[in-house]
């Protein structure tokens, strides 16, 4: 069930809105949520557009030019990513906006009517609030972009979701996800040791992934907290 938004929260219809007060708007109810549900959320901030723009690679990056794509984003939070896909996209690509926070979906369905560049794609965006495997095995994609923290996950569910992605990736589609710099030595300093060896652990499964199937992995600087991203590509044959 969807929880009820106050109005500060709900995506404003005010054409007069800038882009500065959308921004806090999001960060707003981003931080709001990161502190009842960290685990989940993962971060302190949505992604700022440098690594938002950076995760689209893969939807410009395209090997055949004529072909829409299908795109699955997981964990959409407030929408920084999902807006950038959408000022990406070509006529006749669809994307599935994946979130499993109630009151992060709603925000995400009331930005399809408000948000200039989702809603130009609103008749080929879905938002569904579920658990990212809970969209099933009946479903492909070309690419993937994930924002989910896999550096709260234990390496059982980590290597769940990976599994989970490389299932409905087609075969030459890409895996794009994202996490910060510096985070297991910052927790080797500050966090209780069984939590550190777990992110150790979960660090290990992305790490044997990224070994496997990774094709480029960079930094990026501008953003708070700094962050990596690793692409992944689905082989023909696999
Ligand atoms: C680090 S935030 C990223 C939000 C947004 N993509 C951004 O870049 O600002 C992770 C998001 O994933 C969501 N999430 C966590 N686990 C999930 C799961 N298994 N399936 C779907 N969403 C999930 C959280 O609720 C949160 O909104």
């Amino acid at each position: 069930m969807a929880a009820t938004q106050s109005p500060s929260e709900r995506p404003s219809e005010s054409p007069s809105e800038s882009g500065l007060d959308t921004r806090l708007r999001d960060t707003a109810l981003f931080v709001r949520q990161a502190f009842r549900t960290f685990r989940a959320t993962g971060a302190v901030a949505p992604s700022g557009p440098a690594l938002a723009h950076s995760l689209t690679r893969f939807i410009d990056e395209r090997e055949d030019p004529d072909a829409p794509l299908s795109i699955l984003e997981a964990g959409a939070g407030t929408g920084p990513v999902s807006r950038a896909i959408a000022a990406h996209m070509r006529p006749g690509d669809t994307v599935d906006l994946v979130e499993s926070n109630a009151e992060f979906a709603d925000y995400l369905r009331g930005l399809l009517d408000t948000d200039p560049d989702l809603a130009a794609v609103g008749d080929r965006a879905k938002v569904h609030q579920c658990l990212v495997h809970e969209m099933g095995p009946d479903r492909r994609y070309d690419v993937i972009i994930s924002g989910l923290p896999f550096a709260n996950f234990t390496a059982e569910e980590v290597r769940g979701i990976l599994e989970y992605y490389f299932s409905v990736l087609r075969p030459g589609g890409h895996l794009s996800f994202f996490g910060y710099l510096y985070t297991k030595q910052v927790k080797a300093v500050i966090a209780p040791r069984e939590d550190y060896l777990r992110q150790a652990r979960s660090s290990w499964v992305v790490e044997e992934w990224v070994n496997r199937y990774g094709i480029d992995t960079v930094r990026v600087l501008p953003n708070l907290p700094p962050a990596w991203i690793h692409h992944l590509r689905k082989p023909l044959d696999d």
